[in-house]
C-alpha cells in the first residue's frame, strides 16, 4: 500500500546529518525510539530509500521475544550485506575467509568447523562481524538497520554494545529502532541503552506525535478525499497523533461506526473478511508467533490448503493492506496487529495450528531461515502442550545455538531441558543423550555466557553422576572444565587438573592429552612451582606437536616463555612467547592466545625493568584484545597488568585510566581484583589511604588467603601492609606481613617477594623508632627484621630491577647507604621509586645539608610532579623539620646542629609538642587532659591545632607522622 508520507522533516534531517557525519568523521549510531505506531520503522524506511545509491543499507529485524534464537537481526543484516557484497569478495575482507567465525552463521562463507569452539568462538565471530562491516564500508557506505531491539535476544543485544564500542573508520551508520513504552525498569535493553547513550557518537531520536493538521493530511490521503474538520479533531484525539492509530480510526470510521479499543480497532478491517481468509490468518499469526516474515511454502503447511485455494483466501487480506507479500512470504502489515488476529483464534484451535506448525517444522526445517527451526518448533510444541516433543527439539535448538555462538540462549534452553528431565519417560532415547552430556554442555556455556559459578554446579553435578574409573575420557573433560570455571572465581583449581591428567587413561592419544597437561602446566606457573611447570609443559609441547592442536603447543611455549622470562632468560623467553603468538596467528583460531601472548611478553619486559617497551606491547595488545571482543575478558586482565609498567614509568593518569577502563566493564573476579591491587597502589601513593583500603579489601574478598599465585597474591598483600601502616595499625600490618611470607616457593617468586621485604623492612624501622619505652615491642621488631635479612639472603636477584630492590632493602634495614638505590632506579628510570630513595637518602644521618637539600629538591620535583602526596607531604616536613630549602638552588650555609627539639621546627608550640606527644602514645583528649592538668575541651582544641600546623586528617594520621619523623625518640647513641 503506497501511502503518502507526513510530518518528519525535522528527523529525516537528524538522520541526513548523522550520515553526513558518519561518512566524514566515523561510525554514528542513531536509536530511534518511541511506542508502537509512531512510525520509527516508516521513518527509517524513508530516510534509507532517500539515500545516495551508492549507499549500502542492510536490515535486520529482532523476532519477538519467546522463541530463544539468537543473533536473528545480525545474521539478517550479515547475509544481506554478504550476498550484496558476493561471497567471495566478503571471504576476502575477512581473517581465515570467515571460515572460524562468519561461517557458523552464513554457509555461504566455507563450511565452519563441525564443533564450534566454545571458549573462543564467540569472540572470532564478533571480530568477523566487525571486520565485514569496517570492510564493506570503506568501499562504499554502509547503514545497517536493525528495528524492534526492544525484543533483541541476549546475545544480539551484546553484539550491538560491542559494535557500536568498537567500529571505527569512515562511512558506517547504525540505526536501532525500539519501542520506549515497552521498557520497563527491569527490562533488559535499558542497561545496554544508557551505556550507549553515554557515548559521544550515539543520537537518540523521538519522532514526534503528528499534530492535528499532519493527521488530516494523512486521513485524506488514506481516504482519497478530505474528510470534515470535526471528523479529523476527533481522530487526532483519539489517536494522541500516532499514525497507525490515525490510519485504524480512518478506515474504521470509513466503515461506519467507531469501536471502543485498540484491539477492535485494529481488528476493524479483519472482521469484514470472508470466513476462508480469517482462517487462514488465524493459522498465519499462529505460524509466525514469533515475528518476522512467513513463507508461503509453511502456510500452506499449517492450513492444509494447495496453492490455488490459498492464494483465495490470501487475496482480500493483502487488498485491505493486513498482510504484506513479498518475495515468496508474507508478513502482517503491523506486529501489533498480527497479535491482535493471534488473540482472536480461539484456544483450542490455537493449539492445534501450534501442532500442525511444529510438525511441519519438525519435516522440513527450511520453512524458517537457517538456525531458527529448533527453537521455533520447541516454542510450537510448547505452546500445543506436547512436552516430549518440545523436549527433543529444546535440545536441538541449544545445539543450534551453540552452533552460533549464542551461549546466554544455550544455557537458558538447556535448563529447560534439565528442568524437564524428569517429567520425561525415558528421557536419554528421546535425546540420544543421558543427563551428564546436557550438563557438561551447560557447564560449558557459562563460560561463555560469564557465568562460572553456576558453571562449576552444573559440572559438579555431573562429575557426582560420572562413574570416572569407567569413562575416564568424558572425565578428564570436566574436571577441565570445571577448573577454567573456578579459575574465572579466583580459585586456582590445581585439584581438578591433577585430577584430570590422573586419570588419562596410559597410551591415550596425544589429542587427549595436550589439553589438561598444558592447563595444568600454566596453571603451575602461576602458582609459582616453575620446575613442574616446565616438565608438563614441555609433555604438553611435545603431544601438541603430536597431534597438530595449535592451541596445545602455543599455550604451551607462554608457559615455556614465561618461565625463561621469570628466570632471568629474557631473549628466550620473548623468542618462545613470539613463537607461541606466531602459531597462534597461523592457526587463525582466535585473539584470545595473541592477547595472552601480550600478556607475558608485556610482564616478561616489565620484570627485567624495560618498561617502555612492555607499555608498548600493552597497548597493542590492548587494540588486539578491543577488535576481538575480549575487552571484559583477556583484555581485561592485560589492562589489570599492564598498568603496572605505566605506573612505574610516572604515566599515572594512564594507568588510573586504564584501570579505572577495566573495572566500568564489570571482568570476572579475578581481573577485577587485580585491576584493584594496581589502583590501590596508586591511590596510596596519591594520599588517599581509604581508597587504597577499600580497594585492598575488594581485591582481599576475592583472592583472600589461599594459597594462589604469589604473582597476585604479594602484591596484593603489599598493599594491604601498608594501606595498614598508613592507618597506623602496624600490628596488623605486621600480621599481614608474616602470613604473606609463610609458605613454601618463595624463592621461585623472589620478583614478588622483594617489593614485599622493603616494604617489611620499613614497617621493621617505623615499629621500631616508637618502641623506645617498650622492650618487649622492641625485640619482637628487631627479630622480624633479622627474618627479612634472612630470607633476602637467600632470595635471587634476577635482573635490574630485583638489584635495585635488593639495595634499598638493605638501605631500608640499616645495612648500607642509599646511593647504590638511589642510583640503580635513576638507570631504571622508575621516578616513584627514585623519589623515595632521594628522600629517604637526604634523611640519612651525617649528610651535608647541600647534599640533603639537593635530594630533598629533586624528590620533591618528582613527587609534585608525579602527584606523590603522602611522599611530597613526607619531603615537605623534612625540609622544614632539617630546615632544608626546597626552592632555592642554593641552601643558606652551614646551618646549626640539628635542634634539639624538632617538634618546634614544625611549627609547634611547647604546649602543643606535649599535647602531640600524648597523642602519638594514643591518648584521648580526656587523658591528655589529665596529664596536663588543663580541660578536655582545650586538649581538643590544641589538637585541632595540630593536625592543621602538620597538615594531616586525624590524630592517628598525626601520630604516624610523629612517629615517622622520629619526633619524640631519645636523642640517637
Ligand atoms: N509520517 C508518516 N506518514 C504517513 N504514514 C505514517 C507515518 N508514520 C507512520 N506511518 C504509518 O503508520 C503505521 C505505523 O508506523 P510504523 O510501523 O513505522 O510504526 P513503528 O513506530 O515502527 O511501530 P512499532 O513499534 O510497532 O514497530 C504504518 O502503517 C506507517 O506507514
Ligand atoms: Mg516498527
Amino acid at each position: 500500500m503506497a501511502s503518502v508520507l507526513v510530518a518528519r522533516t525535522a528527523e529525516l534531517a537528524v538522520l541526513a546529518d548523522a550520515y553526513a557525519r558518519a561518512c566524514e568523521a566515523g561510525p554514528v549510531t542513531v536509536l530511534v525510539g518511541g511506542e508502537a505506531g509512531i512510525g520509527k520503522s516508516r521513518l527509517v524506511a524513508e530516510f534509507a530509500a532517500r539515500l545516495p545509491s551508492r549507499t549500502r543499507v542492510v536490515r535486520g529485524d529482532c523476532l519477538e521475544a519467546g522463541g530463544g534464537f539468537a543473533y536473528a537481526p545480525f545474521i539478517a543484516a550479515m547475509r544481506a550485506l554478504v550476498r550484496d557484497l558476493g561471497a567471495e569478495r566478503a571471504a576476502g575482507l575477512l581473517p581465515g575467509g570467515g571460515r572460524l567465525g562468519l561461517a557458523h552463521w552464513l554457509p555461504v562463507l566455507g563450511v565452519a568447523p563441525d564443533e564450534p569452539d566454545p571458549v573462543y568462538g564467540r569472540a572470532r565471530l564478533y571480530e568477523d562481524v566487525l571486520t565485514l562491516v569496517e570492510g564493506a564500508a570503506l568501499e562504499r557506505p554502509l547503514a545497517v538497520v536493525l528495528e524492534d531491539l526492544h525484543w533483541a535476544d541476549p546475545s544480539s543485544r551484546e553484539l550491538l554494545a560491542f559494535l557500536v564500542h568498537n567500529l571505527s573508520g569512515p562511512g558506517v551508520l547504525l540505526v536501532g529502532t525500539y519501542r520506549s513504552t515497552d521498557l520497563d525498569e527491569r527490562h533488559p535493553l535499558r542497561p545496554v541503552l544508557a551505556g550507549l547513550a553515554r557515548s559521544p557518537r550515539v543520537r537518540l531520536l523521538e519522532p514526534a506525535p503528528l499534530t492535528c493538521d499532519e493527521v488530516g493530511g494523512l486521513v485524506a490521503a488514506r481516504l482519497g478525499y478530505r474528510p470534515e474538520r470535526g471528523v479529523v479533531e476527533e481522530i487526532a484525539r483519539r489517536s494522541e497523533g500516532n499514525p497507525l492509530f490515525v490510519e485504524a480510526l480512518a478506515d474504521a470510521g470509513a466503515q461506519g461506526g467507531t469501536p471502543r479499543r485498540l484491539r477492535d480497532l485494529l481488528l476493524a478491517g479483519f472482521r469484514v473478511l470472508p470466513d476462508g481468509s480469517r482462517g487462514v490468518l488465524h493459522a498465519a499469526s499462529v505460524a509466525s508467533a514469533w515475528g518476522g516474515g512467513l513463507a508461503h511454502r509453511f502456510l500452506a503447511s499449517v492450513t492444509g490448503l494447495d496453492d490455488l485455494a490459498l492464494e483465495d483466501a490470501i487475496r482480500p487480506a493483502v487488498d485491505r493492506g493486513l498482510l504484506l507479500a513479498d518475495g515468496g512470504g508474507y508478513t502482517f502489515r503491523h506486529a501489533l496487529l498480527r497479535q491482535a488476529v493471534y488473540e482472536d483464534v480461539l484456544p483450542s484451535a490455537r493449539a492445534r495450528l501450534h501442532k500442525r506448525a511444529g510438525a511441519a517444522l519438525q519435516a522440513d526445517p527450511d520453512l524458517v531461515p537457517d538456525g531458527r527451526a529448533a527453537a521455533e518448533e520447541a516454542a510450537h510444541w510448547c505452546a500445543a502442550g506436547e512436552k516430549e516433543q518440545a523436549f527433543d527439539a529444546l535440545w536441538r535448538a541449544a545445539a543450534s545455538a551453540r552452533a552460533v555462538h549464542a551461549h546466554p540462549e544455550q544455557l537458558r534452553i538447556l535448563e529447560r531441558v534439565l528442568r524437564q528431565w524428569d517429567g520425561i519417560t525415558e528421557p536419554e532415547r528421546v535425546l540420544g543423550a543421558d543427563r551428564i552430556d546436557v550438563l557438561h554442555r551447560a557447564a560449558e556455556a557459562c563460560l561463555s555466557a560469564g557465568e562460572a559459578a553456576r558453571g562449576v554446579d552444573l559440572a559438579s553435578e555431573a562429575l557426582a553422576a560420572l562413574d570416572q574409573e569407567r569413562d575416564p575420557r568424558r572425565a578428564v573433560l570436566l574436571l577441565e572444565l570445571r577448573s577454567m570455571l573456578r579459575h574465572r572465581l579466583g580459585d586456582p583449581a590445581l585439584d581438578d587438573l591433577r585430577a584430570a591428567v590422573a586419570l588419562l587413561p596410559d597410551g591415550a592419544p596425544a589429542a587427549v592429552r595436550g589439553r589438561p597437561l598444558s592447563t595444568l602446566a600454566n596453571r603451575l606457573f602461576l602458582m609459582s612451582s616453575p620446575d613442574e611447570s616446565r616438565a608438563l609443559a614441555a609433555e604438553a609441547l611435545a603431544a601438541g606437536r603430536e597431534s597438530g592442536d595449535a592451541r596445545v603447543r602455543a599455550w604451551a611455549l607462554l608457559t615455556l616463555g614465561s618461565l625463561d622470562g621469570a628466570a632471568g632468560d629474557l631473549d628466550a623467553g620473548l623468542a618462545r612467547i613470539a613463537e607461541a603468538a606466531e602459531i597462534a596467528r597461523a592457526a587463525g583460531e582466535s585473539a584470545v592466545p595473541l592477547v595472552i601472548a601480550a600478556m607475558a611478553e608485556a610482564d616478561a619486559l616489565h620484570g627485567m625493568g624495560l618498561d617502555e617497551r612492555a607499555a608498548e606491547v600493552v597497548a597493542s595488545g590492548m587494540e588486539t584484545a578491543r577488535r576481538a571482543g575480549l575487552d571484559r575478558d583477556q583484555g581485561a586482565g592485560l589492562a589489570a597488568k599492564g598498568a603496572e609498567p605505566l605506573w612505574e614509568l610516572g604515566r599515572w593518569d594512564e594507568a588510573a585510566a586504564l584501570l579505572r577502563g577495566v573495572l566500568a566493564l564489570d571482568p570476572p573476579p579475578l581481573f577485577r581484583a587485580l585491576a584493584q591491587v594496581n589502583l590501590g597502589f596508586l591511590l596510596l601513593a596519591q594520599g588517599d589511604a581509604a581508597a587504597a583500603g577499600e580497594a585492598a579489601d575488594a581485591a582481599y574478598a576475592v583472592m583472600g588467603d589461599r594459597y594462589w599465585g604469589k604473582a597476585f597474591r604479594l602484591p596484593l598483600h603489599d598493599l594491604r601492609c601498608r594501606v595498614a601502616m598508613a592507618r597506623d595499625d602496624l600490628a596488623a600490618a605486621d600480621g599481614i606481613l608474616a602470613r604473606a611470607l609463610d609458605g613454601p616457593g618463595l624463592s621461585e617468586t623472589s620478583r614478588f617477594v622483594w617489593p614485599l621485604l622493603l616494604t617489611g623492612a620499613r614497617l621493621c624501622g617505623e615499629r621500631l623508632a616508637r618502641s623506645a619505652a617498650d622492650p618487649g615491642a622492641a625485640r619482637g621488631a628487631r627479630e622480624r627484621l633479622a627474618e627479612l635479612r634472612d630470607l633476602a639472603g637467600r632470595l635471587p636477584v634476577i635482573g635490574p630491577v630485583q638489584h635495585a630492590y635488593r639495595a634499598s632493602f638493605r638501605a631500608e634495614a640499616g645495612d648500607q647507604g642509599w646511593d647504590e638505590a638511589v642510583r640503580a632506579w635513576r638507570e631504571l628510570g622508575r621516578p616513584y621509586r627514585l623519589a623515595w630513595a632521594l628522600f629517604r637518602a637526604a634523611e640519612e644521618p651525617g649528610v651535608p645539608s647541600v647534599e640533603a637539600a639537593e635530594r630533598c629538591r629533586e624528590a620533591a620535583s618528582i613527587a609534585a610532579r608525579l602527584g606523590a602526596k603522602l611522599l611530597l607531604r613526607d619531603i615537605e616536613l623534612l625540609a622544614a623539620r632539617a630546615r632544608l630549602s626546597l626552592d632555592e638552588p642554593v641552601p643558606e650555609p652551614a646551618p646549626e646542629p640539628a635542634a634539639p627539639d624538632p617538634a618546634r621546627r614544625l611549627g609547634l608550640t611547647r604546649r602543643e609538642t606535649e599535647v602531640l606527644r600524648l597523642v602519638a602514645d594514643g591518648r584521648s583528649n580526656r587523658q591528655i587532659a589529665e596529664a596536663l592538668f588543663i580541660s578536655a575541651r582545650t586538649a581538643g582544641v590544641h589538637v585541632s591545632n595540630i593536625l592543621a600546623k602538620l597538615r594531616v586528617a586525624s590524630r592517628t594520621e598525626a601520630a604516624a607522622l610523629a612517629h615517622r619523623l622520629r619526633l619524640f625518640e631519645p636523642p640517637a647513641g
